[in-house]
């Protein structure tokens, strides 16, 4: 699938147009949960297992930066790690600098971390996490005692952090965001404060810290929009967590069978989480033909296998506390609505602007591209779908997830479609290029 160079740099995913996607995938390990994991249980009590790691390379950059500071993570097997946690006084000073990549979780959340430390580190990312904002961690680190300092005043990577260690003070936070990575380093740095630490955001961001916390034997606490933790307590490690295949992943599998006549699959394991199900509700509101098979838990976490059938989609409305709940799958929303009939709106989503590239103006030009009407708003877009796209020649713009959406456009659209720099889907989805060839040819 992909042809041209298959090295990091200049990869084109060629798609063919598809009679119809058929069969059973598992997607990889969930991205978010996957961080979370290998953070937390470097600063838990003793060793933990996990199960189902991403191997994409934001959360092997995390993986990285965690053994950067003094802990021992062993690669079992495929997606098995092996972490010898030190508890929470346990990380250390780290001799180079430590490099997220594209991620922006991996980025804020270990910022938190270290904001904590009773040492000094250094954080920096690829040419696009450094142009990304980091103000809305870096100020309220600040409060809690750190002294952060990095581009544009500390607005941008590389952030240099002389954490507060001991003298780490607790903060009651009002975030202006529904963020699930802002919420979480002031949660993770409020780890380190004497007292009580609390986050209250607009609307529900996802929610897999204060699980995986719980599941570490940590009490927080939520009231509403409101989540609070009292610091100094232990993680106790020893147990084995299974991280679930990524609902975000799964998502553009979602889509490619909602859209190509004659597809009917099942996709294995996934997280079901309802902070991340709004793909499920938008595509069900769409008129599409999806059921949850097998609900179960894992590791705290909601599972379940999801069955898609072919459907013609009509247009809906996405906004407000919808938004928080498929942030990422709206670039692929943005696919099923080109193709649905009737019109689709999106609204409240500017944060789409700060992402991995500004998703409102990158899908808006490449769905163009092939034919779409899209019209572009400040924190939206409205499209006016149409029968089908025709295919055309793509640009990934750096963005994983704008890849692999323009790759699902390509699967109904009339002739071939290329997208460009398609290495970056490598980010967060390691084989994507072979599940999606094994489902549609
Ligand atoms: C994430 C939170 C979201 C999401 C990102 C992963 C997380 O970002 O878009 O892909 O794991 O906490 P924001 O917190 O910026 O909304």
């Amino acid at each position: 699938m992909y042809g041209g160079a298959c090295s990091k740099h200049m990869a084109d995913l060629v798609i063919e147009p598809s009679k119809g996607l058929t069969g059973e995938i598992t997607p990889p390990g969930d991205k978010s949960i996957s961080h979370r994991a290998v953070m937390f249980a470097a600063i838990a009590d003793g060793r933990t297992d996990i199960t189902g790691f991403l191997p994409g390379e934001d959360t092997l950059n995390t993986m990285q930066a965690v053994r950067m500071l003094g802990i021992t993570v062993e690669e079992k097997g495929p997606g098995a790690l092996c972490v010898q946690g030190k508890g929470l006084q346990g990380l250390s000073e780290p001799s180079g600098i430590l490099d997220l990549g594209n991620s922006g979780t991996g980025m804020r959340l270990l910022a938190g971390l270290l904001a904590g430390q009773d040492f000094f580190s250094v954080l920096t990312g690829d040419q696009y996490l450094v142009k990304r904002p980091m103000s809305r961690i870096v100020e309220p680190l600040r409060a809690m005692g750190a002294v952060i300092d990095g581009r544009t005043g500390g607005k941008q990577a590389p952030l240099a952090i002389r954490g507060a260690g001991k003298n780490t003070s607790p903060l009651s936070f009002i975030s202006p965001f529904a963020s699930a990575q802002v919420k979480s380093a002031i949660l993770l740095c409020g780890l380190f404060a004497d007292g009580v630490t609390s986050v209250t955001e607009p609307h529900k961001s996802r929610d897999h810290t204060e699980r995986m916390l719980r599941s570490f034997g940590v009490s927080v606490e939520e009231q509403g929009l409101r989540v609070s933790i009292r610091g100094r307590q232990v993680l106790r490690g020893g147990g084995t967590l299974h991280i679930p295949a990524d609902i975000s992943s799964a998502a553009f599998f979602m889509v490619a069978a909602c859209t190509v006549p004659g597809s009917d699959i099942v996709i294995r394991n996934v997280g079901v989480n309802p902070t991340r199900t709004g793909i499920i509700d938008v595509l069900t509101a769409m008129g599409a033909d999806i059921s949850l098979l097998a609900p179960r838990e894992q590791a705290g976490e909601p599972v379940a296998d999801v069955r898609v059938r072919y459907r013609r989609l009509h247009g809906t409305a996405v906004q407000g506390g919808y938004i928080p709940r498929c942030i990422d799958e709206i670039p692929v929303i943005a696919v099923a609505a080109a193709t649905a009939s009737g019109k689709t709106t999106i609204k409240d989503a500017a944060e789409l602007r700060v992402k991995e590239s500004d998703r409102i103006a990158t899908m808006t030009a490449e769905l163009r591209k092939m034919g779409a009407e899209v019209a572009e708003y400040p924190d939206g877009m409205e499209i006016t779908g149409r029968d089908r796209l025709t295919g055309a020649v793509c640009e990934s713009h750096g963005d994983h997830r704008i890849a692999m959406s323009l790759a699902v456009a390509g699967l109904t659209s009339a002739g071939q479609t290329t997208v460009r720099d398609a290495e970056w889907i490598e980010t967060s989805f390691p084989g994507f290029g072979h599940m999606l060839r094994q489902l549609a040819y």
